[in-house]
């Protein structure tokens, strides 16, 4: 087990994270937000699993708590999930000082640190991820959000937590499509910044899942902390999915966030090569293949070209593909907006 410090301008807290970390949540929630009740949203999957778990450890240690649970899917991110939570919250005496707890994956954490940024004005919150993607990626550097009818993620808000608990534990009950979503993040990070994390995955993440999430967390760590609004460097994070989201999108999100990614990467890789920037399409399709992903590509150059277009990382005419140099490492190549399709149609996707 390990704890890991983040210190953004807005917030300091620790991430604490490997087998059993569930065991720290207790000390954990009185040293970040002392004694105050805890309104925790979670899933009706998450919830069948492990409320006796949670629930437990609050009883024994004296917590109060009020718990709403959301149907499990993105379908559930929505702006009218949230205001009943916020509805819930009010109904139930929820004051200023005390905290949102959020148990589960992407979607409880970014629908619980939104509701805990503006409930009251704001009120604290505590990241309990219970999937792979939502250990290494969401539950970690404040970004919240719901859906909107236009588009993913298109409302929310920067929300740091004051504790996040990652219990590697969690991730033995997913599906293995599920947990599969995650290690495209994991693999992630070991493209854009650290050739060694990605030679450690080359051996099977099974073999050193507390190792890649702590090491995926600590990368994240790193890049929020120079960056927490996402304005400049936060954006390789991104990498795989300018060509992920539009691939999600025009699948109507039968695609998951993961397999996209994966596909993303492979593209991005792809387009490095066309421009001279890295030839890496062949590690970095490797890996993916090791781990069962699907990396065909049923889209034309011309769909997803205007699929990315509608983005909303599009600014002012221009879009920043992130792009491999080499393995652990990556840049950030502005290109005029219209000239995507002409790089993608060079490319045999
Ligand atoms: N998921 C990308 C970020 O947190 O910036």
């Amino acid at each position: 087990m390990k704890t890991i410090k983040v210190n953004t301008p807005s917030k300091s807290y620790n991430v604490i994270s490997g087998s059993g970390a569930i065991c720290e949540l207790i000390p954990s929630l009185e040293n970040s937000v002392g004694k105050c009740r805890l309104a925790v949203l979670t899933d009706d999957n998450v919830d069948s699993l492990f409320k006796d778990k949670l629930e437990g450890l609050f009883q024994a240690a004296g917590y109060s708590y009020i718990k709403y649970v959301i149907k499990n899917g993105e379908a559930s991110k929505n702006p009218e999930t949230l205001f009943a939570f916020l509805e819930f919250m009010a109904s139930e005496g929820i004051t200023r000082s005390d905290c949102v707890v959020a148990f589960g994956g992407g979607v409880v954490g970014d629908l619980a640190g939104f509701a805990a940024s503006v409930y009251q004005r704001g009120i604290k919150l505590i990241q309990i991820p219970t999937t792979l993607l939502s250990m290494v990626d969401s539950s970690v550097g404040g970004k919240t959000a719901v859906d909107l009818k236009a588009g993913k993620n298109l409302a929310g808000s920067f929300w740091q937590p004051s504790a996040v608990i990652c219990d590697t534990d969690f991730t033995k009950t997913l599906k293995k499509e599920v947990f599969r979503d995650g290690c495209a993040e994991v693999i992630k990070y070991g493209v854009i910044l650290d050739d060694a994390l990605f030679d450690k995955l080359g051996g099977g993440i099974e073999n050193c899942l507390e190792y890649a999430v702590c090491r995926s967390i600590e990368l994240k760590r790193d890049i929020v902390e120079g960056d927490e609004r996402d304005t400049g460097m936060r954006a390789i994070l991104n990498f795989g999915h300018t060509f992920g989201h539009a691939i999600e999108k025009l699948s109507n999100f039968s695609v998951s966030h993961g397999a996209a990614v994966a596909k993303g990467m492979v593209i991005a890789a792809k387009v490095a090569r066309a421009l001279g920037i890295s030839d890496l399409t062949h590690e970095i399709s490797g890996i993916l293949l090791s781990y069962g992903f699907d990396l065909s590509c049923a889209y034309s150059a011309k769909e997803i070209a205007s699929s990315a277009m509608s983005d909303k990382k599009k600014a002012q005419g221009k879009l920043s593909l992130i792009l491999p140099e080499k393995i652990g490492k990556c840049v950030i190549y502005p290109i005029p907006a219209d000239s995507l399709l002409s790089l993608l149609e060079a490319v045999k996707l």
